[in-house]
């Protein structure tokens, strides 16, 4: 009963258009930056089921290429855009409205050289 409702409360609270969260997601700090929705989702908003984001959506605004993306984060220790696990996809790590997660600590520690938000 009482996680139904918490549930229904959570349904409701992600589809509206106020993420209210203590720090900002991705996708707040976007839209903050004059970002629209659609620019990530596209225009068709009722499509059913999970929508993510391709990385051609992302890169379209951050540099075209991977390579170039790289680029960007190259002076840092490790760099998270040129790794062993070749042209992943971004929200593998950035998520839109949920706390990041760094894929590659799923085998390393990289706690101290890398800090995502
Ligand atoms: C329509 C253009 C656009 C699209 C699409 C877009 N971004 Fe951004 N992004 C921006 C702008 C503008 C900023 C803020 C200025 C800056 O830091 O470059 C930004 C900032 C960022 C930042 C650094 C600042 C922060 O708040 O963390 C990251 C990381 C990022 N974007 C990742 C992504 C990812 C991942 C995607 C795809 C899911 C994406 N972006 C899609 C335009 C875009
Ligand atoms: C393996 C995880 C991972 C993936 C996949 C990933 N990123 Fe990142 N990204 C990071 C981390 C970690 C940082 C922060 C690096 C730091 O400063 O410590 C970052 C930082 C950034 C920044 C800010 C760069 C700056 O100038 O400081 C942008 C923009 C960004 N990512 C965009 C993208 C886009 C677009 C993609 C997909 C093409 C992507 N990232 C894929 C982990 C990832
Ligand atoms: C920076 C790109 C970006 C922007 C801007 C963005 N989103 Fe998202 N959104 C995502 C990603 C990535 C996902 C996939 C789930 C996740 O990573 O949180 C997603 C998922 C969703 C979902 C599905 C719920 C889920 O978790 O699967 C809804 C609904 C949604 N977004 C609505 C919006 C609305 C409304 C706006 C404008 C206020 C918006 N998004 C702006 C990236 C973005
Ligand atoms: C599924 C487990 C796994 C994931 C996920 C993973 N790695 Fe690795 N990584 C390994 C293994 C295994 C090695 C080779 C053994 C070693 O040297 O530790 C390695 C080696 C490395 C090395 C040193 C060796 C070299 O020559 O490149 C770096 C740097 C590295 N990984 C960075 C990353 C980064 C950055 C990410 C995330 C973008 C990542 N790894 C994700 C398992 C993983």
């Amino acid at each position: 009963m009482m996680k139904g409702a918490l549930t229904a409360l959570a349904l409701i609270l992600m589809s509206s258009a106020a993420f209210a969260a203590d720090t900002p997601m991705l996708a707040d700090r976007h839209v903050k930056a004059g970002v629209k929705c659609e620019s990530c989702h596209g225009s068709d908003q009722t499509a059913k089921g999970p929508r993510t984001v391709k990385k051609e959506t992302c890169l379209a605004c951050h540099g075209g290429t991977y390579a170039k993306l790289a680029e960007k984060t190259d002076s840092l220790e490790v760099n998270p855009h040129d790794s062993h696990l070749g042209e992943i996809e971004c929200t593998k790590c950035h998520r839109g409205h949920q706390k990041p997660v760094l894929e590659c600590a799923r085998c390393h520690d990289f706690s101290k050289e890398l800090h995502i938000k």
